[in-house]
């Protein structure tokens, strides 16, 4: 799929504020830090429309992108991120469950892994919530530049294996990525074409 544009439309913490358009919409969700808005940039070819950055919890808002006036792509707040307060993480994480269960627009969510780590208990309890309430996701492995294509190769088969032993029978569909490197755009970015055809 070509980008012909990729335009921020809003930020906001209210699922019922969302834009109020029929297009289908794509959500990137992962703990912080591990390269939800970078991988947007990577796919919409623009450096700094999601704003990204070294320290986790950048972005604390549902922001949402339309792309090529079609669809849109959502960035999402990172969970798990420590150093909020507890109150904080709550509102956090009601506005996140609410965007999941709420949002009609909603065709399919990514959760991002990184490569380089064992399936965690946060990753695999957000996975499971998203299956007991029928959201389709795929994985997206993040960072895949910081490993050896064996390593890659030998973390993700142990990731999905070990998702297998747990609530899952069938390995979810999955990406490798890296936004620093260009890895897994095509890929990506084919899914999305062939979703939005259905
Ligand atoms: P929050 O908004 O805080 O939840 O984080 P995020 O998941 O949006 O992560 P973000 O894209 O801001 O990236 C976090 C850090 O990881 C930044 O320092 C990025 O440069 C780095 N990063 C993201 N993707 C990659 C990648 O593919 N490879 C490498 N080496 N670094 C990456
Ligand atoms: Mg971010």
């Amino acid at each position: 799929m070509k980008i012909k544009s990729a335009d921020f439309v809003m930020s906001n913490s209210d699922v019922a504020k969302c834009p109020n358009e029929p297009l289908p919409e794509y959500a990137f969700i992962g703990r912080s830090n591990v390269g939800k808005s970078s991988l947007i940039n990577m796919l919409t070819e623009r450096k700094s429309l999601a704003k990204t950055s070294g320290r986790p919890g950048k972005t604390q808002l549902i922001n949402h992108f339309k792309i090529n006036e079609n669809w849109f792509l959502v960035d999402l707040p990172g969970y798990g991120y420590a150093r909020v307060s507890k109150k904080d993480k709550k509102t956090f994480q009601k506005y996140i469950t609410d965007y999941f269960l709420k949002r009609k627009q909603l065709v399919s969510a990514f959760v991002l892994v990184d490569v380089r780590h064992a399936p965690q208990k946060i990753d695999m309890e957000f996975m499971e919530y998203l299956g007991e309430n029928m959201i389709p996701f795929s994985i997206v492995f993040t960072k895949a530049d910081k490993l050896k294509p064996k390593a890659i190769e030998k973390n993700v088969t142990d990731y999905l294996n070990e998702l297998m032993t747990g609530a899952w029978e069938e390995a979810p569909n999955h990406f490798v990525t890296s936004s620093s490197k260009n890895i897994g755009r095509d890929e990506l970015l084919a899914y999305i074409d062939e979703v939005n055809q259905l």
